[in-house]
């Protein structure tokens, strides 16, 4: 097929009739009868597939036979104006190349409508859907969107390692890495594991978290980010944990609190509304699908000022609520979903940032208040997710930093480079984590973070 150049079909759906064009996509369906036939292509371009009709009599029968849905085709044609409904031209196709046929006994992707728990069982093929076309499309445009928040507002993209050897959240969910033969692990004179014998020569893990380094980076380039995988071995299996996530993680010198509020609150809108401005057709399939109300409550965000109160008045709230929990809650429990979801969706009707958390529930790094029991910690609170962001103001003096890692029992050894931040001009600053997946959960209205990223890994399971 040569003459013309293959054009995508967003584009060529968008064309003028008469135009001489070439396709190439991969077959959604066919019909029709024995004198004319038409195909529904898609290049993952856009959501929206290009009618391809075909005249019987000037195809080899055994062509149109191949043409089924799943294969993958070329097409050369006219543009026409389309009689059908929906769109705007068809093709009326000239010449057609099959590049690979799909047995329609064997390919899984037949017809529409596949439960997501099965879809999820062909993880390789589910991007051919129309669903999983529109969230990884959204996935990108998003992560795109955050490139350019922080690129336009002078944050630089610092790269952090994922291979650590310390715990940033101190939760211990994490995943070691070793070269070590495990049928033969080395001991050292304490019967315990011999880890100078590993590749680094000590024990270490993937990352849960870029902030240590991220921090280092803050101290000395003034404002960064880091937007990357982090691991966690936490054995949850809910529609909000993967054990392989992407975060993104500010940081920002000379930034207090409220500042740090302002900007995930900022951030978070900007990329809602990015949404809505450069996805329209995928939240429209989406919304239609799945969720009547996703875009509505998408525009209600991007409008709404988020409510800001204090976790011990969150407690308040939620104990005289009179609402059954599954979990109780009282001041010193960590919030469940059920409790942050209360507050967002029944409570307040808006999303909910969240502060001044007792300092037994979070990590060492968060800065204390003067009441000695709690720490400035903020979480962002969203509608059907829950907890989206986790962050804080830093803990900036070195003497109280070190008291607060010698009270949990940490060791400080292995964070000496950290605490030098704090030896050598120190300085007031926050930041926060972004899960990237929780955003797409309230982004595309998917119900479970399996679905919104293209090779899930969850406990007992990383097949694909
Ligand atoms: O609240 P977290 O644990 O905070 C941190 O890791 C901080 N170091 C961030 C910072 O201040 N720089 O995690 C941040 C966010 C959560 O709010 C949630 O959105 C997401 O990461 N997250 C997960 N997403 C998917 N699966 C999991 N298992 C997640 N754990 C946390
Ligand atoms: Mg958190």
């Amino acid at each position: 097929m040569s003459g013309i150049k293959r054009k995508k079909i967003s584009e060529l759906l968008d064309g003028q009739p008469g135009e001489d064009v070439l396709a190439k996509g991969w077959v959604r369906t066919k019909r029709g009868n024995k004198n004319v036939v038409f195909i529904a292509l898609n290049d993952g371009s856009t959501v929206n597939n290009i009618q391809v009709v075909c005249d019987a009599g000037n195809f080899p029968e055994e062509l149109l036979k191949s043409v089924t849905t799943g294969a993958c085709i070329a097409v050369k044609g006219r543009l026409a104006e389309s009689v059908g409904k929906g769109q705007k031209v068809e093709i009326q196709a000239s010449e057609i190349e099959i590049y690979g046929t799909a047995d329609p006994e064997k390919y899984p992707l037949q017809k529409k409508g596949h439960s997501m728990e099965f879809l999820r069982e062909i993880a390789h093929l589910r991007p051919r859907t129309n669903t999983f076309g529109c969230v990884f499309r959204i996935r990108h445009a998003m992560a795109y969107a955050i490139h350019k928040y922080f690129n336009d507002r002078g944050f630089y993209y610092l790269h952090t390692p994922l291979i650590t050897a310390s715990d940033c959240e101190g939760a211990g969910a994490m995943f070691q890495v070793t070269t070590l033969d495990l049928n033969d692990v080395p001991k050292g004179p304490d019967g315990k594991t011999d880890f100078s014998q590993d590749f680094f020569g000590r024990q270490t893990s993937l990352t849960v978290s870029g902030q240590l380094e991220g921090e280092l980076g803050a101290m000395a380039l003034g404002q960064i980010y880091t937007f990357g995988p982090t691991f966690r071995a936490e054995n949850s299996n809910t529609p909000r944990h993967l054990a392989e996530f992407w975060m993104v993680e500010p940081e920002v010198a000379f930034c207090d609190i409220v500042e740090n509020m302002d900007l995930a609150e900022d951030f978070i809108k900007y990329l809602v509304r990015y949404a809505l401005e450069h996805c329209m057709d995928d939240l429209q399939f989406l919304n239609n699908m799945f969720d009547k109300e996703l875009i509505s409550r998408l525009e209600g965000v991007a409008d709404t000022e988020f409510v800001r109160l204090s976790y011990t008045e969150g407690v308040d709230i939620l104990s005289k609520s009179g609402q059954k929990f599954e979990y109780p809650v009282y001041w010193g429990a960590d919030l469940q979903s059920e409790h942050e979801r209360y507050l967002v969706e029944k409570h307040f009707g808006r999303p909910v940032i969240l502060t001044d958390y007792p300092k037994d529930i979070k990590a060492f790094y968060m800065k204390q208040n003067e009441d000695g029991k709690t720490v400035r910690a903020m979480d962002v609170l969203f509608p059907k997710i829950g907890e989206i962001i986790g962050g804080s103001q830093r803990e900036e003096n070195l003497d109280k930093l070190q008291a607060r890692i010698a009270e949990l029992g940490m060791d400080t050894k292995g964070l000496w480079w950290y605490l030098d931040t704090r030896r050598f001009g120190t300085a007031p600053h926050s930041g926060f984590g972004l899960g990237f997946e929780r955003l797409l959960l309230f982004v595309t209205g998917m119900a479970n973070i399996r679905d919104v990223i293209p090779f899930p890994r969850t406990p007992k399971s990383a097949e694909f």
